[in-house]
């Protein structure tokens, strides 16, 4: 099999396999991971389905009985001997992922940073669970106590191959659950690699499982087993619906992360250059692949030809390319069906009166590239004001005042992030109130770090990751009353 990354130290992470009771295990059949910068075969993984990932459960409610009598230090510092790991490899984890996900290594490297982040994050909140006395009456005193939910079941997408893992596994290794987690199977080596590493770290078989292969079959387990107490997802809105409804049938408590349709807003007052950079670092990242990047920019008359000149001037000096080659700025889409999504939502515009400034088409660098793209008139018929693009295209919409702006940017199902650039702090505070999402960035273009909630309201989703409420969905509480004799 022709292999198309550099040498890594750990070699083993390229022929890593799911991981289930501290064991990498075989599927009746197998797949092939392929690097979409250049479409070579990088691995070829187990294929599993329903059968092991009841194993993985039953492994994971053995490991409980013991996972959840540890004392919280003794997790914590488990955790922080995982991220100790993670450190140490960085540079492999970061070449494995760019091989299989595709974006930058200086990205890739900075997501290792940003997972590793959560491991940290989360071994310190360990040790943060707190209860509360309430004084209840004269012969009562009401004591509430922090449990464990369980055993997790988590499913992560491809678009952050370790930093969704994370942030999911370590609030709930932190908090005493264990995990059964299915990463995308378009980019499970970087899963394998950090369930490897755990395990290596002390932490019990049994306690952080893999499964990867047959995603519905999977996914049906891990939404209907009577053992999985907690589900979690990061993925499409459309899917999360689906799971979700399938939690139903045993009430599990329930985490999603779901996409987003984010306006980002320019107003005359902005500072320019801001602006633009904010733009260029929630628009472009990861290729226009995350689900906080900005969909919709929304861009204020006055300041409207300014801004476009500018963004543009920035966007056509992006390097493209194969993330491992170079200086590379922005890397190749997943798959051909995000490529013809993307050529698409510009074929809808252009069709629907929108102008293209820079790019449009596919770049030259392989299949799967399409070039950073910047275009003018974007109205609200078009697809990609109703859809994310999930690539790099940034259509301008023009906009006259504050409240046909705002009218604009909440005009949609979504409501996970949004970003606002303007000098007028009284203006800021009510866009910041205004805007129905659940994370809003203000003269910043990144809203993502292990310190803040993370989530979305409408259809973006339940529940918050990071931060320290994000320990708290892994979390139930127990109300102890005591009879207490004077
Ligand atoms: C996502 O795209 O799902 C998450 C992005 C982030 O954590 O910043």
């Amino acid at each position: 099999m022709a292999v198309t990354i550099p040498p890594l130290e750990r070699s083993d992470f390229l022929t890593g396999q799911p991981l289930v009771d501290g064991t990498e295990i075989c599927g009746d059949s197998t797949y092939a991971i392929t690097n979409p910068a250049t479409g070579e075969a990088l691995a070829n993984v187990a294929k599993l389905g329903a059968a092991q990932t009841y194993r993985a459960i039953e492994s994971n409610s053995r490991a409980f009985i013991d996972w959840r009598k540890r004392h919280a230090q003794e997790r914590a510092r488990l955790l922080h001997d995982w991220l100790a790991l993670v450190r140490l490899h960085r540079q492999d984890l970061g070449l494995l992922m760019t091989a299989e996900q595709g974006k930058p290594l200086a990205e890739a490297l900075g997501e290792v940073d940003y997972a590793a982040s959560f491991i940290q994050w989360f071994a310190e909140e360990a040790r943060r669970v707190y209860g509360e006395v309430i004084p209840g009456s004269a012969d009562r005193r009401i004591i509430v106590i922090r449990q464990p939910v369980g055993v997790a079941g988590a499913i992560t997408p491809w678009n952050f191959p370790a930093a969704m893992i994370t942030r999911k596994v370590a609030p709930a290794l932190a908090a005493g659950c264990t995990v059964t987690l299915k990463p995308s199977e378009l980019t499970p080596l970087t899963a394998f690699a950090l369930a490897k590493l755990a395990l290596e770290a002390g932490i019990p078989p049994g306690v952080f499982n893999v499964v990867c292969g047959d995603a519905p079959a999977i996914g049906s387990v891990l939404t209907s087993h009577p053992d999985v107490t907690k589900f979690t997802f990061t993925g499409s809105t459309a899917v999360g619906k689906l799971l979700t409804a399938q939690c139903a049938t045993t009430l599990k408590r329930v985490s999603m992360e779901l996409g987003g349709n984010a306006p980002l807003l320019v107003f005359d007052d902005a500072d320019l250059d801001q602006a633009v950079e904010g733009t260029i670092a929630s628009k472009f990242r990861n290729t226009g692949q995350t689900c906080v990047c900005a969909n919709r920019i929304l861009v204020q008359g006055g300041i409207h030809d300014r801004f476009v000149e500018a963004l543009a001037a920035r966007v056509s000096a992006f390097t493209v390319g194969n993330g491992l080659e170079g200086a590379t700025d922005q890397g190749p889409l997943i798959t051909r069906a995000a490529f013809d999504k993307v050529q698409g939502h510009v074929a809808d515009a252009i069709a629907q009166g929108g102008g293209i400034v820079t790019g449009g088409k596919r770049h030259g660098a392989g299949e799967l590239f399409f070039q950073p793209t910047v275009l003018t008139g974007a109205n609200p018929a078009m697809r990609l004001a109703d859809e994310e693009t999930f690539g790099p295209v940034a259509p301008v919409f023009r906009f006259d005042t504050e409240a046909e702006a705002l009218a604009l940017a909440n005009a949609t199902r979504s409501g996970l992030a949004a970003y606002a650039f303007t000098r007028d702090i009284d203006r800021a505070w009510r866009v910041a109130e205004g805007l129905e999402t659940g994370m809003v960035g203000m003269n910043n273009g990144i809203v993502s770090t292990e310190t803040a909630p993370f989530g979305g309201i409408k259809e973006s989703g339940l529940g918050r990751e990071g931060s320290r409420h994000g320990i708290d969905e892994f979390l139930e509480m127990k109300t102890i009353n005591l009879g207490v004799r004077s």
